[in-house]
């Protein structure tokens, strides 16, 4: 059966600040899907990951799906609702336009979708994000579909080994969806030419060279160039297929132990680590640090398992000590060079305001 997953994430309003949503503004969301959703959608997961809500669909109508598109719109639209009788902050602040208009891909919301062939068992990953951008999960594909060093899965099984396709968009890039394909392992130096740059070059999707099914499909919305201005970090959701001719679940999920320094923490302006968290957790020191959660579910003719929490385990509760004092770390040196981001990425105007107004003042001696 050839199915489609659809996963869209949005910060519809939260508590105490940009901590995590409420519990009546989930039910608000939850109740449109599962109304609305009758006859449309074949089955549905709901989860938060900080601030940002998110929503798993399987059903048969292919991607960019107009009515499952407008299902979540909706969601998000009851949840806005809610949070502005709940004075959450932030109310509907990722529904960046005021009408829904066909597709919420360039709406403000992060829409990850793939359409695939189910396999006879079908293991999947959700990651969702918050306080950082699509770019944060560059490390981490590279590492897992591509690096023998740390993935010894591509030299030891043969469809692995084909390598994969990447697909690569220019987020900053506004006219169109501006791509370019790479395959590995011939083309790894420029794969890593382009993703070292986080802020630019983001993995949209990946394909098997073996058998050309897609395993990975990440988010590219890029809020700067939806708004027109910087109006907050873009909180990234990823799906990955997993196992056979796909790196396996544990091979996915390993990199994500380094807790790289991505952009995005506090005032979506700063650098820091990215902490695996478990599922429906708040973020909190610094408004951060950046969080990733990854729920694996399995998917038999649309119908989804549970969801199992992939960072619940103990050994990431080492990694999460880690990622503790990384943040730490970077934070001691304040707003000192690498700790901040450059002046075109800061989300805020407060810099470049200060930095106009003494321009009169300068003298070239
Ligand atoms: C980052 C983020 C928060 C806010 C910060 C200030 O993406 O959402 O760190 O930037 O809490 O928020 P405002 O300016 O709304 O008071
Ligand atoms: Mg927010
Ligand atoms: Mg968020």
């Amino acid at each position: 059966m050839k199915i489609t997953l659809t996963a869209i994430k949005a910060d519809a309003g939260s508590i105490g600040g940009h901590i995590c949503p409420s519990e009546q503004l989930l039910a608000a969301v939850e109740d449109t899907i599962s109304r609305q959703g009758r006859g449309l959608i074949i089955d549905y997961s709901l989860n938060y990951t900080g601030d940002d809500v998110a929503i798993l669909l399987t059903h048969d109508r292919g991607i960019d799906n107009e009515r499952v598109h407008r299902l979540t719109w909706d969601a998000f639209l009851a949840g806005t609702e809610v949070a502005k009788t709940q004075g959450l902050y932030g109310a509907g602040q990722d529904l960046l336009k005021d009408a829904f208009s066909g597709n919420t891909r360039g709406l403000g919301p992060a829409v990850a979708e793939m359409e695939f062939e189910e396999r006879p068992n079908e293991p999947f990953l959700m990651f969702t994000a918050d306080k950082t951008e699509p770019g944060a999960y560059n490390l981490p594909l590279f590492l897992a579909f591509a690096d023998p060093m740390h993935n010894a899965g591509l030299i030891l099984s043969p469809a692995a080994g084909k390598g994969y396709l990447f697909t690569v968009m220019d987020v900053d890039y506004s006219e169109g969806d501006r791509v370019i394909e790479l395959v590995t392992p011939e083309n790894m130096y420029d794969l890593a030419t382009l993703l070292r740059d986080n802020g630019r070059f983001v993995v949209e999707s990946i394909h098997s060279r073996h058998d050309g099914g897609i395993s990975v499909s990440c988010c590219t919305t890029r809020l700067r160039n939806i708004a027109g201005k910087y109006v907050g970090k873009d909180d990234p959701i990823m799906l990955v297929r997993t196992q056979k001719n796909f790196p396996a679940t544990g091979e996915v999920l390993a990199p994500f132990e380094i807790c790289h320094y991505v952009s995005g923490f506090m005032r979506g302006s700063h650098v820091g680590p990215l902490m695996p968290v478990k599922a429906r957790s708040s973020v909190s020191f610094f408004d951060g640090p950046p969080i990733v959660s990854c729920l694996a579910f399995s998917v038999r003719n649309g119908i989804l398992t549970e969801a199992v929490d992939a960072f619940d385990h103990p050994y990431w509760d080492w990694v999460r000590e880690k990622a503790a004092q990384k943040a730490h770390d970077i934070r001691e040196q304040g707003f000192s060079g690498a700790a901040m981001l450059g002046i075109h990425d800061l989300e805020y105007v407060g810099i470049s305001h200060r930095l106009d107004a003494l321009e009169d003042d300068f003298i070239v001696r």
